[in-house]
């Protein structure tokens, strides 16, 4: 199966999952969009109710941001692919239980080795601790790591910036380092060469690129 049809499936597989009890309030599945080949993976929480509704990630306030932020370094929501940790709406947009996050990392995990970024943005604690379980967004934010051979760069949610005016200049300077990792990420040929399990298997290691 080439990347797309990957992606097809796994958007049908959740479609139907009954894997954990956030099925019981699903009107649609959020599975992701964007381009198969995206060299830039965002990976939000999960779905809220406008994309319950609609089956889209970030299509609502914080989506909406993360599309001015996108536009702000010159990159449109065709050219990134953007999933969450968990497919199906927590009720009353409650935090993922670990159980949940458990069940659905299976689709994610086929959805990052079918799209293989380059680079991979996590969006909020839960993506972040993904791939670095201890980590503290408070300090990890903006610091780009490398995960099993890919570049991982924890960002604040959108929604933490809203919820928070203070925190908006830090998400929009974390923005801002972002083209230049990118460019880091292509020129980097290990940076491009994941090992075959993107699940943390060991401790991540720093990158100097500031
Ligand atoms: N917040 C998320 O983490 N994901 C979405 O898709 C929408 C809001």
């Amino acid at each position: 199966m080439n990347p797309a049809e990957i992606l097809q499936q796994v958007a049908q597989e959740t479609a139907a999952c009954t894997l954990c009890p956030l099925h019981h309030g699903r009107k649609n599945a959020v599975p992701g969009s964007g381009p198969a080949d995206a060299e830039i993976m965002f990976i939000g929480e999960g779905p809220g109710f406008h994309e319950n509704e609609q089956g889209l990630p970030f299509v609502g306030a914080a989506g909406k941001f993360l599309d001015e932020l996108l536009a702000g370094i010159g990159l449109g929501r065709e050219q990134v692919f953007i999933a969450n940790v968990v497919k199906c709406r927590p009720p009353g947009n409650r935090d993922p239980l670990p159980a949940e996050l458990s069940a659905c990392d299976p689709y994610l995990e086929r959805q990052i080795k079918a799209i293989n970024p380059k680079v991979i943005v996590t969006l909020g604690r839960f993506s972040m601790n993904r791939f670095l379980p201890h980590a503290k967004i408070s300090s990890a934010h903006g610091q780009p790591v490398t995960v099993n051979g890919r570049l991982v760069v924890p960002f604040f949610h959108p929604a933490a910036a809203l919820h928070q005016a203070s925190l908006r200049p830090t998400v929009e300077a974390d923005f801002a380092k972002l083209p230049a990792l990118i460019r880091a990420a292509a020129a980097t040929p290990e940076a491009a060469q994941p090992s075959p399990t993107d699940s943390p298997k060991e401790e991540p290691k720093q990158l100097s690129l500031f």
